[in-house]
């Protein structure tokens, strides 16, 4: 499968969000990737349900929203509401993560599972079978434009080895200082889909860096 891209917001310009998105509609971006933070699980607060709303209007691509955010389960039903279709909540955060991936699953998303920097894709072995993607961040979730931690390589074989040795219908995603120097090297460890924020929204030519994230020129 050619690989997805899918842009994250969090650095876009908010006074002028709907050509922000509109820029995304034509572009080659597969996906637009919506960062919820509650300052609780992470040390930023960023944006919640009517922003998610406005942005279903405007986009033509799936919402793909990244919840870093404690207890999730109390929300699942409102982000569905709101236009997410696919919902990924972070590892750390669930204590009944299995509940919690079958109840996204139910709602009629697609469901992923994050994973800070600090944890290995061990723990991931008794949840792979119930989900549909797994975020690696290869930033400490919270900000947009942070410098990528070069040991997530290992972490991707790792898991790309998972996957592939069990048959799962898996995807991996990347968060978090993918750019479009390192974009096709991480393609060639096994992910499936790139987020990017900072690199897209601080070029001159947005539409033109999506096209390279994507055509891995
Ligand atoms: C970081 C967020 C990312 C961020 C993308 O906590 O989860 O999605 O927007 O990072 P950059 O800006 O490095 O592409
Ligand atoms: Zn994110």
């Amino acid at each position: 499968m050619k690989h997805l891209v899918s842009v994250s917001v969090l650095t876009a310009d908010f006074c002028n969000l709907s050509s922000e998105i509109q820029m995304i509609n034509k572009s080659l971006s597969d996906w637009i990737h919506l960062d919820v933070m509650d300052g609780v699980f992470v040390p930023n607060i960023s944006f919640g349900f009517p922003v998610i709303e406005h942005v279903k209007k405007e986009a033509v691509r799936p919402l793909d929203v990244h919840l870093m955010i404690v207890d999730p389960d109390r929300y699942l039903g409102r982000f569905r509401n709101s236009g997410a279709d696919i919902l990924t909540v972070q590892y750390e955060a669930c204590v009944h993560l299995q509940r919690t991936v079958s109840e996204i699953r139910n709602l009629g998303m697609k469901a992923g599972v994050a994973l800070n920097p600090h944890s290995p894709v061990s723990l991931l072995k008794n949840i792979l079978p119930y989900v549909d993607m797994v975020l690696i961040m290869t930033v400490n979730p919270g900000f947009g434009g942070q410098t990528f931690i070069s040991e997530s390589y290992n972490k991707i074989r790792e898991l790309r080895r998972m996957i592939d040795e069990n048959g799962y219908n898996v995807l991996i995603q990347v968060d978090g200082g993918v750019d479009t120097s390192n974009a096709r090297s991480l393609v060639e460890a096994g992910v499936d889909v790139l987020v990017a924020g900072n690199a897209v929204f601080s070029s001159d030519n947005p539409t033109e860096t999506i096209r390279r994230l994507k055509e891995l020129e």
